[in-house]
């Protein structure tokens, strides 16, 4: 059974996609710092796939940590998600997030070199794009960055694109990830105020925050707030799995959209999940927030001819699966 290295595997997109490799039938180790992730989420994947997690404590910026896991598995590959991911966090934190989402993928390829592993999934995303009214985007549209964060995902995929033909690379450019597992035991699970829309709405649902702000509502658009390209995690997960299939089995570097091709509006996504948790949710217009844009949505065809995958799941499903997650946790805490 081929065995991967799942970095950054405790965290949002890194569970589920463990999820989905140990039900594609790999062995996966999870090689996770635990700063952006919960502690109890491996037992979680223990109680949902009823196996043995593999979990190894450590951090990629440490190279005394990447060479003991190296040193203690055989990797067919590895999938890497160990970033940081906040766009706003990194117009404060610039030097943070290059030190982390750089300088840690140069010391997982250092290792990795090392240790003739060279098969990597690198988890990048839509804002590698940045501000374009081509819509939808296509892989070859030229990339620029509008946040520190877009940046080091730029330079990731140009240190990749250096590799030479020994490795095999799969880029994969995440436009607006949403939604839980279909078990309800793993989910978007934010420390403090989310960012991102759905997080924000779910709080509402549950009543943790009052009201949301729709920032803007005088772009143009249908509905005159922005359109996203959002795609429900376990279909992102199912991406991985193919992209790192189709490294193992045929040795083919990609770079692919992971999106649906389809565009919701604020108001769609508010609308979507009052459906799912049956009642309003309060909101409130508020000013256009710095740096977004009036659409992102993405060309999801070379995914399709490269790789196979297409996105099954409807932004209702998202919606569900997110309320089911977060409804799930508050009877928890109250029980
Ligand atoms: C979606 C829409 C907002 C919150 C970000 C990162 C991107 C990627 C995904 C890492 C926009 C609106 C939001 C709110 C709102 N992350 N909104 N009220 O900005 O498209 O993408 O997350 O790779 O890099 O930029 O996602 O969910 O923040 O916003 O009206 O409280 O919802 O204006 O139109 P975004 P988002």
């Amino acid at each position: 059974m081929a065995k991967i290295l799942l970095t950054g595997g405790a965290g949002y997109i890194g569970s589920h996609t463990y999820l989905a490799l140990v039900e594609a039938g790999f062995e996966v180790v999870i090689f996770d710092n635990f700063s952006n992730a919960k502690q109890d989420v491996p037992a979680r994947l223990q109680d949902i796939t009823g196996g043995l997690v593999h979990v190894f404590e450590g951090d990629v910026l440490n190279p005394e940590d990447m060479r003991a896991v190296f040193d203690a598995h055989d990797f067919e590959g590895v999938v890497h998600f160990a970033a940081k991911k906040a766009v706003g966090e990194s117009v404060e934190k610039p030097l943070d997030y290059m030190h982390t989402n750089v300088g840690g993928l140069l010391t997982l390829l250092a290792e990795m070199d090392r240790a003739d592993v060279r098969r990597i999934v690198f988890s990048s995303s839509a804002t590698v794009y940045g501000d374009t009214d081509i819509q939808p985007i296509p892989e070859d549209h030229g990339r620029t960055h509008t946040s520190p964060y877009a940046f080091t995902k730029i330079a990731g995929e140009q240190i990749l694109e250096q590799l030479d033909d020994r490795w095999a690379v799969g880029i994969l450019r995440y436009f607006n990830p949403v939604g839980a597992h279909r078990s309800a035991m793993i989910g978007e699970d934010p420390a403090d105020i989310p960012n991102n829309l759905v997080p924000y709405i779910a709080k509402v649902a549950t009543g943790e925050l009052d009201q949301l702000s729709v920032f803007g509502d005088d772009y143009d658009t249908p509905d005159g707030t922005g359109v996203r390209d959002y795609i429900h995690v376990e279909d992102l997960a199912e991406g991985h799995v193919l992209s790192i299939k189709t490294l193992i089995d045929t040795g083919d570097s990609h770079t692919v959209n992971l999106g649906t091709g389809d565009g919701s509006s604020v108001l769609d996504v508010v609308h979507a999940y009052s459906k799912a948790c049956g009642a309003d949710l309060d909101y409130q217009i508020a000013p256009r927030r710095d740096g977004d844009v009036a659409v992102l949505t993405a060309r999801p065809d070379r995914a399709k001819a490269l790789l196979g995958f297409e996105a099954k799941r409807t932004l209702a499903d998202m919606c569900r699966s997110s309320w089911a997650w977060v409804s799930g946790q508050r009877r928890n805490d109250k029980g």
